[in-house]
C-alpha cells in the first residue's frame, strides 16, 4: 500500500515494512556500535519484513540471518533480499528467539529492535542470544520499557498502552546479567521515539483518507488513539525506550 509505505518512510525513513521504532538513522548505530562489515555474521531476531537486518546487511556487506515466527513475513524478507541483490548474503530462519534452531557459538553479532517486550520468554531468550553467540560476540538491542520507579498505577498506564509485553519489573540488567551479558552502553532513546509518534500522527492527519482505506476506519483510528496515549505516557515520565549494547562474557 503506497500510503503506507509512505508514513513508513516519514517516521522511520525506511520502506521494508518496518513495525519497531528503530530510525534509518538508529539503524546506522546498530552496524556502527557492532562494527559490521563484510565477513561479519549478525543474526537479526524477530526480523520482521526485514528492518532492519536486510538494511544491515545491505550497507555494511556483512552476512545476516533474519529469524522470525509468522511465515508471511519471512516470504517478505526473501522477496525484498532478492529485488536488494544481496540473496547470497541471507539466511531466513522459521523460529523462536526463545528455541533458537541455530547450533551453539554461531553468530558474532546479534541484534533485535523492540522484540522483548513483544515477548514474555525474556530471560529464555536472552540465555539462547548467548547460546549461540561467540566468546567475543556484541549484541543491540531495544526495548520500550516502563520507566524505573513510577507509581503502581503508572506502571499499570504503561502496561495498557505499551507493546503486549513490556512489563518487566526489575529491568533488563538482571535478565543480562543472568544470561552472560555485560552492559557496554545504555542508551536512553526516548525522546527519539516521542518524535517518531509525533511525525506518524502528523503523517496519518495529513493523509487520512488513503490510511482509512488501508487499514479501514475503526483500526487508523484506534492506532491514532493509541499513538497519542503514549505520547502522553512519554511527557509524563511513564514509558521509555532504551538501547542495550553488551558484549558476551
Ligand atoms: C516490534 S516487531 C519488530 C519487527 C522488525 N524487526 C522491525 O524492526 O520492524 C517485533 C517482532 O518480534 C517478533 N517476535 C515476537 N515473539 C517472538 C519470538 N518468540 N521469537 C522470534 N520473534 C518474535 C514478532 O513476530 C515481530 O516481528
Amino acid at each position: 500500500m503506497p500510503a503506507v509505505r509512505e508514513l513508513e518512510r516519514q517516521v522511520l525513513g525506511c520502506d521494508y515494512g518496518g513495525t519497531s521504532w528503530t530510525t534509518r538513522a538508529q539503524a546506522d548505530h546498530i552496524a556502527q556500535s557492532l562494527e559490521l562489515r563484510a565477513g561479519v555474521h549478525l543474526l537479526e531476531i524477530g526480523a520482521g519484513s526485514g528492518w532492519p537486518g536486510l538494511y544491515l546487511g545491505t550497507t555494511s556487506g556483512c552476512d545476516v540471518a533474519l529469524l522470525d515466527i509468522p511465515l508471511n513475513a519471512l516470504k517478505q524478507i526473501v522477496a525484498r533480499a532478492a529485488k536488494d541483490q544481496i540473496t547470497r548474503q541471507t539466511l531466513v530462519l522459521a523460529g523462536s528467539g526463545a528455541a533458537l534452531p541455530i547450533a551453539s557459538a554461531s553468530f558474532d553479532r546479534l541484534s533485535h529492535s523492540d522484540v522483548l517486550c513483544c515477548m514474555p520468554e525474556k530471560l529464555a531468550m536472552l540465555r539462547e542470544c548467548r547460546r549461540v553467540a561467540t566468546a567475543e560476540a556484541r549484541m543491540y538491542f531495544s526495548v520500550i520499557q516502563p520507566t524505573p520507579n513510577i507509581s503502581p498505577a503508572d506502571y499499570q498506564r504503561a502496561i495498557e498502552f505499551g507493546p503486549p509485553f513490556i512489563d518487566i519489573p526489575n529491568g533488563y540488567e538482571p535478565l543480562l546479567q543472568a544470561s552472560r551479558w555485560r552492559i557496554r552502553d545504555q542508551i536512553d532513546v526516548t525522546a527519539e521515539f516521542r518524535q517518531s509518534l509525533k511525525i506518524l500522527i502528523e503523517g496519518i492527519k495529513s493523509n487520512t483518507h488513503a490510511l482509512q482505506e488501508a487499514y479501514g476506519v475503526d483500526e487508523l483510528a484506534s492506532q491514532q488513539q493509541r499513538r497519542q496515549e503514549q505520547i502522553v505516557l512519554i511527557e509524563n515520565g511513564i514509558l521509555q525506550r532504551e538501547v542495550f549494547v553488551s558484549s558476551a562474557i
